[in-house]
């Protein structure tokens, strides 16, 4: 079985990673692996690729950046061709990036079988553009593999059909359980002079927070507060660093003593400054999975979340944009916070082996290989 598997924006690589990984031990399935492009800095993309060793894609799209419509289009374009080249037998997406609703809309209408890895999230804020990725792409899926219970109730109550629907766990924590020790010997602590639990972590990207002028400039005065009580290092996001500097903020940000705005940073030493942190601020979607497994608390800078089971596990609090209440959030956090923190149910590393396991056991039924997968069924 002749399978495609699309990454194209950064979150993509550390999910993707395991899967392919997985792919070796089950021989009816053979993987090709399509790069879209949509991320292309050496920080954003190539980087990845190494530390975490996935395989060189065999096709990079090279479509770039763009208005949503721009490129989702050129996605689109481009990856029909591969698809009527290659002939696979089924798509594997991940996520909610814009690479993940143009290749699995381009396979679906040439009749090539979707599957979705992390289906089922909902924010229920249509206003976040991969909001309407995830319900696209999980209308046209053939198969689902999902993170948490809430996200098989999304897809139940949808209409989806659940003999098609598996909870096999989360492979962005494969990569992370995989890269722990490797990633705490990173010295990247040391390089930027910081000291364990002696640091706050910033991450921002997302449009509604870094594109509109006012949320922005109250996010810099939380941080400019919390800046004089502890460090802060903000790796920088390349869409980040542009409206900073379009909105004239980024001398704002330089007279800040306490702020370190550096580039982005490679998977490896962003775990490492993940794991040393006393709190994490973020927008990212990724990063509210990874503080909770790390036991980190984070503030998430955002009304709502497609991930409520980091909330339950009581890692993750819904801060909003709202300094007042980001600055009483941060002021509250008990100096324990973390270590009562759950682990999720099925976040234990093994996702990607379920995942490839239930493919072989879909779609190449008897199979000597395909082993019964441990995952679970929607009840
Ligand atoms: C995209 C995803 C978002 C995901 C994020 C992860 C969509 C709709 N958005 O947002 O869900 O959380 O990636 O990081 O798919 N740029 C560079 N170099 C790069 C990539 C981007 O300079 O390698 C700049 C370009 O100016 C570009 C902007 O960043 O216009 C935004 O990139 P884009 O991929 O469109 O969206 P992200 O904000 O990165
Ligand atoms: N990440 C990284 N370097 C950075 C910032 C983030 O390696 O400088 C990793 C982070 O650990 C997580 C992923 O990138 O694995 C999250 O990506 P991002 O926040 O861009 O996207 P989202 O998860 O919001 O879609």
């Amino acid at each position: 079985m002749k399978i495609v598997n699309i990454v194209g924006a950064r979150p993509n690589f550390m999910k993707i990673a395991p899967i392919m990984e997985a792919y070796r031990s089950v021989p009816e399935l053979t993987p090709i692996l399509v790069h879209t492009g949509q991320h292309y800095d050496e920080r954003m993309s190539d980087l990845f690729f190494r530390q975490l060793g996935i395989p060189r894609p065999d096709i990079n799209l090279g479509v770039g950046s763009g208005s949503h419509a721009t490129q989702t289009a050129e996605i689109m374009k481009a990856f029909e061709r591969v698809v009527l080249e290659e002939e696979p037998d089924a798509l594997l997406v991940v996520g909610d990036v814009n690479s993940t609703i143009a290749c699995g809309l381009v396979a679906v209408k040439l009749g090539v079988p979707l599957i979705h890895v992390e289906a089922g999230l909902r924010s229920g804020d249509r206003s976040m553009p991969e909001e309407i990725n995830r319900i696209l792409t999980d209308a046209i899926t053939d198969l689902f593999f999902c993170t948490e219970q809430g996200a098989i109730d999304n897809l139940v109550r949808e209409g989806h059909d659940p003999s098609r629907i598996h909870f096999v766990g989360n492979v962005m924590i494969d990569t992370l359980l995989k890269n722990l020790d490797r990633a705490r010997q990173s010295t990247i602590l040391d390089d930027l002079s910081l000291d364990e639990r002696g640091y706050a972590v910033l991450t921002l990207h997302r449009p509604s927070n870094v594109d509109n002028h006012a949320t922005l400039t109250g996010l810099l005065d939380s941080v400019e507060e919390i800046q004089r009580d502890l460090p802060v290092v903000f790796p920088i996001h390349p869409r980040t660093r542009a409206r900073l500097a379009e909105n004239g903020l980024g001398a704002r940000m330089e007279a800040m003593p306490g702020l370190r705005v550096i580039d982005p940073v490679g998977y490896l030493d962003f775990l490492r400054i993940l794991a040393g942190a006393r709190v994490v601020l973020t927008d990212s979607g990724g990063i509210q999975e990874e503080t909770t497994i790390l036991k980190v608390p984070c503030l998430t800078l955002r009304e709502n979340t497609e991930r409520p089971i980091t909330v339950q596990a009581g890692s993750n609090q819904i801060v909003g944009t709202c300094p007042e209440r980001i600055l009483q959030a941060y002021r509250s956090l008990p100096a324990d916070s973390g270590s009562t923190c759950g682990t999720p149910p099925l976040w234990d590393g093994s996702a990607a082996t379920r995942i490839v396991r239930i493919i072989a056991d879909t779609y190449c039924p008897g199979s000597a290989e395909a082993e019964p997968a441990a995952a679970s069924k929607p009840s």
